[in-house]
């Protein structure tokens, strides 16, 4: 299937524990999914397996990007094929400055030289649409940033490496009121001609991104899967409510 990324029946383990216990999910280009779910039960898993970290194993299941099977590529081939991570938690990169580390990306992903002057005057822009300070260009990647400030960094990665696929975990976490609009603004930019996977807690940042479709996760799988207006259902109930509804089922 062409413009899709096909996730079915993952399973993946860490240390030998199993986390992921069979994730299936289709996003096509377009479609933003939102993933919401309880603490501990494996949506940042299913990101890192989705794009091969290496601590994360997968011992059953698929990836497939337009039908090509990703787990058998290394990481970097995976980005180049258009899977993009935006991390929970960003990594300092001490020595690496932030302009120098983004033209680099760009220029390994696209397999292209990327002309400096161009490239500055590019970044300048989205990093003024993104309110992030000229100065951070210069800094050391993400090293001494505030948390909301590493949560642009990611989201000026997005904008310039303009993946096929994002998933974005967190993107929202720890950001204050007017940073959430602007890190929404940034995703809203890519949505039209990318698939997204919304990783969140909070539905705030889904009323500035409307998800198309919304999944629960519990227990390293999707318990539930509705539109949008499950990610207020959930708000409002918390999760123990789903529990309850699951239990109804199988009873
Ligand atoms: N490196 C690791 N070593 C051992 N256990 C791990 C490791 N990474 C994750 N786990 C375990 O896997 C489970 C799922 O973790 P994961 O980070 O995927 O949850 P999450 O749904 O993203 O939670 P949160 O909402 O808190 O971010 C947890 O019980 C966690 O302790
Ligand atoms: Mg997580």
């Amino acid at each position: 299937m062409t413009d899709t990324l096909e996730i079915i029946d993952l399973h993946a383990e860490i240390d030998g524990k199993e986390i992921l216990k069979g994730v299936t999910l289709t996003i096509r280009k377009g479609e933003t999914h939102a993933i919401m779910g309880p603490n501990g039960s494996g949506k940042s898993t299913l990101a890192m397996a989705i794009m091969g970290h290496p601590k994360y194993k997968v011992t059953k299941g698929k990836v497939l990007l337009d039908g090509e099977d990703m787990l058998a590529l290394p990481t970097d081939q995976r980005a180049r094929k258009g899977l993009f991570l935006g991390f929970q938690y960003p990594t300092e990169v001490e020595g690496v400055g932030l302009l120098s580390f983004l033209k680099t990306a760009l220029a390994d992903v696209s397999g292209k030289k990327v002309p400096i002057l161009e490239f500055q005057k590019s970044l300048d822009e989205k990093m003024s649409s993104l309110s992030i300070d000229p100065q951070f260009a210069s800094r050391s990647l993400n090293v001494g940033f505030s948390g909301g400030e590493k949560k642009r960094a990611e989201v000026l990665q997005l904008l310039v490496l303009k993946p096929r696929f994002a998933i974005l975990d967190e993107m929202d976490s720890g950001l204050d009121i007017d940073s959430i609009k602007t890190v929404a603004k940034g995703i809203d930019s890519i949505r039209r001609d990318s698939g997204v996977l919304l990783i969140t807690h909070y539905k705030r940042l889904l009323e500035h991104v409307r998800p198309d479709k919304v999944h629960v996760f519990a227990d390293g799988r999707i318990a539930l899967s509705g539109d949008a207006s499950l990610a207020d259902q959930l708000e409002e109930k918390g999760y123990d409510w789903l529990e309850e509804e699951n239990q109804s089922v199988v009873e």
